[in-house]
């Protein structure tokens, strides 16, 4: 006997539209820096409301040709989380250039603009925020930090398509370099992708030139004048990102009515809203505040500080349900540990997310009753009565 169907953590929608746009791309002969690119291009930049937005192989690549951009290299310190992906403290050791951490905020879990004030130093070049879990960074803080002290600012917006800032601007849409990933649990995806709001012109052109290994598009065949790389997206990848922009708004309002039912549900069995009740206990994701609004890229609660995470996901694993601990702090990696000799206890609000952090299953398709078996189990796991 089969039990019930596996809960997977993740789940593209793609459907006839997204076939029909990859097979006129296939029918065209037109794979790679062809018109769908192009189209990809200028839908992205129109739904942000900007001038330009180049699209690249990943959202590391983006982050990476937005350092480029910014100049950031040897000798310069980032400001930036250790609450993040690796990855968008990665593209600063690619230029040599040396991330610093600051602890991030209880609440938003995203960088505290006091302890990136506190850290600038002499050596400081520039902030990078994230923009964690779809909520907005103190971007209008980070900003005025920004222009007081001359620091260039990149936003890692690789989790953040449709994120609205505090003064109701989209976050990656403000001028600064921002990058973006599509990634196949993102809020849209080419399955793997990435897009750089360049910060100007210069910028895009830039851009175009390096990721297509420092030939501007205006150059002779085989003529470079600069370094570059491969980050080109061809244009497969492109016209699945052209239909999922399309049916975009639909994508964020189903994962927004998906996270409202999961706060509700988990509600019910005693988490509380972050900011009010016992931190230590069960906490859900923070909800929209004001003008900031969350596109919800992931559900994570925080689990009761006693609780034995491991042992949930193992046994929610073993019940069919896909959860993980979601997200590991940047500076305890080996590999940063080794290199900077970065510590547990350095960055405790952090730290103590990241101890009790779950991702539970989360994707637009995702229906009531596989939430209700999440909820359940889940509660059936921290001694709590099911709802
Ligand atoms: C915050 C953040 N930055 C950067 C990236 C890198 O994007 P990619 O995996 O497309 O290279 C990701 C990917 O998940 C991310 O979550």
């Amino acid at each position: 006997m089969s039990g019930p169907e596996r809960i997977p953590l993740a789940r593209p929608v793609i459907g006839p539209r997204e076939e029909e746009l990859v097979l006129e791309v296939m029918r065209s002969g037109m794979l790679s820096l062809g018109p769908m690119l192009t189209r990809f291009e200028a839908a992205f930049a129109g739904r942000l409301g900007v001038d330009d937005a180049v699209a690249v192989s990943s959202g590391t690549a983006a982050l990476h040709l937005a350092v480029r951009e910014l100049g950031w290299g040897r000798g310069d310190e980032v400001l930036t989380t250790p609450l993040s992906f690796i990855a968008s403290s990665n593209c600063l050791l690619f230029e040599d250039a040396r991330p610093v951490f600051c602890d991030v905020d209880p609440l938003t879990l995203t960088a505290d603009p006091a302890a990136m004030e506190a850290a600038a130093g002499e050596r400081t070049a520039g902030l990078l925020p994230v923009h964690i879990f779809g909520w907005p960074a103190a971007m209008d803080e980070i900003e005025r930090l920004a222009r007081a002290r001359g620091f260039g600012l990149l936003e890692d917006a690789a989790q953040a398509l449709g994120t609205v800032c505090s003064d109701g601007r989209q976050a990656g849409a403000r001028g600064n370099p921002a990058a973006f990933a599509f990634y196949a649990n993102k809020q849209m995806t080419t399955g793997e992708g990435g897009m750089l709001v360049p910060a100007g012109p210069e910028g895009g052109a830039g851009a175009r030139s390096e990721r297509n290994q420092g030939r501007a598009p205006n150059m002779k065949f085989m003529d470079h004048d600069r370094l570059g790389f491969n980050y080109r997206l061809t244009d497969v990848q492109a016209a699945i990102g052209v239909a999922q922009l399309e049916r975009l708004d639909d994508l964020l309002a189903s994962r927004a009515r998906v996270a409202d039912a999961y706060s509700a549900r988990l509600a019910a069995i005693g988490a509380a809203e972050p900011g009010a009740g016992d931190p230590d206990d069960l906490v859900l994701p923070l909800g929209d505040r004001g003008e900031e609004r969350r596109s919800w890229f992931v559900y994570v609660v925080r689990l009761p500080a006693d609780a034995d995470r491991d042992g949930i996901i193992a046994e929610l694993d073993r019940r069919g349900i896909d959860a993980r601990p979601y997200i590991p702090c940047i500076h305890l990696s080996d590999l940063y540990r080794e290199r900077f000799g970065t510590r547990e206890g350095q960055f405790p609000v952090a730290e103590d997310f990241s101890r009790r952090s779950l991702a539970l299953p989360f994707h637009p398709g995702l229906e009531e009753a596989a939430m209700e078996r999440v909820v359940s189990e889940l509660a059936g796991l921290l001694g709590r009565p099911r709802p």
